[in-house]
Parts: C-alpha cells; sequence; structure tokens
C-alpha cells in the first residue's frame, strides 16, 4: 500500500485530502506543519509527499528543502493558493516534483499522485538497476573499475569453477590472498576446508614438517603424531603463500608430493593419498627466479596453469576514489562514524603517492583518517606523513597513469573533480545552496541534482541556516 503524508496547517484542508486519498487506497498520515512533516519522515518513509506552500514558521519551501536533504527521493507536490504561479515554480526548481493551485479540482489532484507514484516506482527500478550495475565494481569483495581489475574478476570467476590450479602474481597488499580466498569460497571445493601456509615465514627446516606431518618420534621433540596441511587439506583447497621464498630442496618434495597426490609423514612408512586444488602465491618474478635456477622449473610449469596478476595499485590509480569509498564506509560501521569522503586537497595527494604497501596501505591509512577525523570529510591533517608530503597530483597526470578507455577515464576525473569542487564551493559558502550555485554558475536545481547524485544532499540537511532563502 501507498504511503502519503499530507502538510497542511488548515485541519478542513487536512481533512479533505485524507479522505479522498484514503479512498483511493492510499494510507495517509498528516501533519500540521513543517517541524511535524520533517519528524514524520524521519519515523517512517512515504511514497509521495502533499505539501501546503503557505505555512506559519517554517514555510513551503524550507520545509520542501528539509525534505528532500532527508529523503531526496520522495516525490513532493506542493498546494499552492491561487495567484502565485511563481513560488511554486520556485519549488519546482528547487525540486518539488509538481504543484497545484487551490481551490483545486479532486480528479486532478487524484491524477497527479498518481503519476508521482508511478514515476517513484519507475526510479525506484532504475535504483535497483543500479545498484546492480554498480555490483560489477564489488566483486565477492574485491573492489575495482579498471579494466585490470575487470579482467581479474573474469578469470576468478572462471578458475573458481572449474577446479584448476592458479598461481597468484602481485606485489606486498594487492589482494593475492583475498584472491585466493574468494576462488576457494565460490569452488567446488567451498565445503572443504582451506589451509594456507606462508613459504616465508616458516625456517626452512620447518617447513617440512609443516607440509606432510610427522609421526611421533620422527625428529627430538615429536611427542605425538601430527597432521601436515596437505592431509588438513583434503577435499579442499591448499593456499601455498610466498612460493618463491621455498628452498630448492623442499621444492622438490612439493612437486613429488603434486605428481603423485600422495604424502608421507616424516618418520613414518604410511603412504597417504590426497585430493586437493593448490592456489599458490608470490609476489616473485617466478620465471625471472626459473631463469636464474632458484626456482625449479617443473615445479613452475606444474603450478603455473592458470596465472593472475594483481596490478599494484599505482598501476591503477583511477580504483582509487572507489577503494576509499569502500573502505571509509567499512570504517564508519565498524568505528561508528559518519565521514563522507575525503578533501579535495587528499584526494590529490592520493592520487600523487605511489602505495608502496598497495591496497593494504590504502586500508590502513584509511582507517586512521576516519578514526582522527572530527568532521565530515577526511583532510590533510589526518594522513600520515609520506601522503601528506607526496606531491599532489594534477588531474591531467592522473589519466596518463591508469588503462581504462579514453571516455572512463575522462568520464572518472570529471566526476571527480566536479564532485569535489562542490564539496569545495558548499564548504567556502557555509552550505548555502544560494550562494554555492552562484559561485558555480549553475542554477539552484542542477546544484541540487548533483548534490544528490553525489551523495551529498544528507551532508547538507545538517548544516543549520545554510538554506536560507
Ligand atoms: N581490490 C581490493 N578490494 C578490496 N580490498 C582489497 C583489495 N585488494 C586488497 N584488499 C585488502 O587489502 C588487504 C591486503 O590484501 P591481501 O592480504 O590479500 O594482500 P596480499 O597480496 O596477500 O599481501 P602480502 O603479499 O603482503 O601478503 C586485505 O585486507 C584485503 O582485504
Ligand atoms: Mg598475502
Amino acid at each position: 500500500m501507498h504511503k502519503v503524508l499530507i502538510v497542511d496547517d488548515e485541519k478542513n484542508m487536512r481533512f479533505f485530502l485524507k479522505e479522498a486519498l484514503v479512498k483511493e487506497g492510499y494510507e495517509v498520515t498528516t501533519a500540521e506543519n513543517g517541524l511535524e512533516a520533517l519528524e514524520a519522515v524521519s519515523c517512517g518513509s512515504f511514497d509521495c509527499v502533499l505539501l501546503d506552500m503557505r505555512m506559519p514558521k517554517m514555510d513551503g519551501i524550507q520545509t520542501l528543502e528539509r525534505l528532500l536533504g532527508k529523503t531526496p527521493d520522495t516525490p513532493v507536490i506542493m498546494m499552492t493558493a491561487y495567484g502565485s504561479r511563481e513560488v511554486a515554480m520556485d519549488a519546482v526548481r528547487l525540486g518539488a516534483y509538481d504543484y497545484f493551485t487551490k481551490p483545486f479540482d479532486i480528479n486532478e489532484m487524484r491524477v497527479v499522485v498518481k503519476r508521482a507514484l508511478q514515476k517513484q516506482k519507475l526510479e525506484d527500478e532504475i535504483r535497483k538497476l543500479k545498484g546492480k550495475l554498480d555490483k560489477k565494481y564489488d566483486y565477492e569483495g574485491i573492489i575495482g573499475k579498471s579494466e585490470e581489475m575487470l579482467e581479474v574478476f573474469d578469470l576468478v570467476s572462471k578458475v573458481a569453477k572449474n577446479d584448476i590450479t592458479a598461481m597468484i602474481y602481485g606485489e606486498s597488499g594487492t589482494g593475492k590472498e583475498l584472491i585466493a580466498n574468494i576462488i576457494h569460497h565460490k569452488g567446488p571445493r567451498k565445503d572443504f576446508p582451506m589451509v594456507k601456509i606462508n613459504c616465508a615465514a616458516i625456517p626452512e627446516t620447518l617447513l617440512e614438517s609443516e607440509l606432510f606431518g610427522y609421526e611421533k618420534g620422527a625428529f627430538t621433540g615429536a611427542t605425538q603424531r601430527r597432521l601436515g596441511k596437505f592431509e588438513q587439506a583434503d577435499g579442499g583447497t591448499l593456499f601455498l603463500d610466498e612460493i618463491g621464498d621455498m628452498s630448492l630442496m623442499t621444492q622438490a618434495k612439493l612437486l613429488r608430493a603434486l605428481e603423485e597426490r600422495k604424502v608421507q609423514r616424516l618418520g613414518g612408512n604410511e603412504v597417504i593419498s590426497v585430493n586437493i586444488r593448490i592456489i599458490a602465491a608470490t609476489n616473485q618474478d617466478l620465471p625471472k627466479a626459473v631463469h636464474n635456477r632458484t626456482f625449479r622449473e617443473d615445479l613452475y610449469f606444474r603450478l603455473n596453469v592458470v596465472p593472475i596478476f594483481l596490478p599494484p595499485l599505482r598501476a591503477r590509480r583511477g580504483d582509487l576514489p572507489l577503494l576509499i569509498d569502500h573502505f571509509i564506509a567499512e570504517n564508519n560501521s565498524r568505528l561508528d562514524k559518519s565521514v563522507r569522503g575525503v578533501s579535495a586537497s587528499v584526494m590529490k595527494r592520493m592520487l600523487g603517492y605511489d602505495w608502496p604497501g598497495n591496497v593494504r596501505e590504502l586500508e590502513n591509512v584509511i582507517q586512521r583518517a576516519v578514526l582522527l577525523s572530527s568532521g565530515d570529510l577526511i583532510t590533510e591533517d589526518c594522513l600520515p606523513a609520506p601522503i601528506a608530503e607526496s606531491k599532489p597530483v594534477s588531474t591531467q597526470d592522473v589519466s596518463i597513469e591508469f588503462g581504462g578507455s579514453l571516455q572512463e577515464i575522462v568520464e572518472n576525473i570529471a566526476a571527480g573533480a566536479e564532485k569535489q569542487l562542490i564539496l569545495d564551493a558548499l564548504e567556502k559558502n557555509d552550505w548555502s545552496r544560494t550562494k554555492t550555485a552562484e559561485l558555480l554558475k549553475i542554477c539552484r536545481k542542477s546544484l541540487h541534482n548533483k548534490m544528490k547524485k553525489y551523495g551529498l544532499s544528507d551532508l547538507a540537511k545538517d548544516s543549520e541556516g545554510g538554506d536560507e532563502d
């Protein structure tokens, strides 16, 4: 059932409208003034609002602005006295859906409300579709819209489905483990264990016993039998992290186990069959290691069935705004904050920085900044020294750096720059939309729409005195 809110200071009018709309099958709530209306939309959602123009204290226009700040997508229909068409047009420019003049024809009113609701439904559908599109840039929690990352998404989903060996290459912090997790959890072995071993973190002498296990008494200190990672992962996935750091001797043993699909615990005779999928990862250049004879070529061929290359963050800077938003949202909910974005100067520093620690570094920087920030925006004083001191990028530099299509690059930069400009102008003008629109030389309606598009409308509602008119 559609919910309609009627806002009018005249009791008779409220009664008359309510009667008519209830007859149409709508669920109707009434409010006597702007404040009551704002309270009503804070408590529940409405599909349409009928708003009287002339009310004591907060008039229709003021109420409209605040309503749109709270629920920018709800159509508001203005009711205005005969002869005040000018004001009504102002309201429409501000974002009201339509208006009619009192005294009005009840049938006309019904039609306008019905149309508004239809439009609302259509926009809802569009939003849902758009939500689906946005999801394209979030594959199971891996964020990215650069061509390189979209290719990774594609490859990862194919590899996951097909139970094949994958080899993930990437610098530190580019998301190798994240990808490995997704391949396992989206794949046919998801109900079996995923067991991880970091070949770089375990001393050479222990690595073998970690992989293959040992029998009681196999060596001093082996007081009881222990299963190795191979056996623990049986049926599931074994993730061999930092495989490039494994010694040639252990490489040989690993290769044999992979070829025979069998392992033997240290100090034992029993040959144990295992059925596992292997995912390996490294931050090293394995072909080069093969060339230098520090990595076995046969093992390389066995592991390198489907190579997945994760680009460093500095090579896909176009993903930065998306990742920044993602980590801000994550930390907002974790730290109970309401940070909305980063200031223009912070964005420029972040785009100019090289991110040697890649996404992990960005994640940490954002977490710290959200924690430190006291306002809606992350400002430069919340950044750690290396980024605060990095050379800010000019937008021209960005386009050279990342590799989407020309149009994507331009759109990306343009949207980012526009949002930042509007934010800066709003801040400069104490969130007065009139002054901001003047400064930017656009009409208020257009400013209103852009603020909506970039999620800035909600910010405005809290700024008192900003919306004078
Ligand atoms: N594209 C991405 N979208 C969202 N989060 C990401 C992305 N890439 C990495 N992360 C996050 O960054 C952090 C580092 O990722 P991960 O541990 O997978 O990197 P790694 O390549 O294994 O790094 P290392 O080589 O240092 O082990 C994790 O918290 C991960 O969730
Ligand atoms: Mg890792």
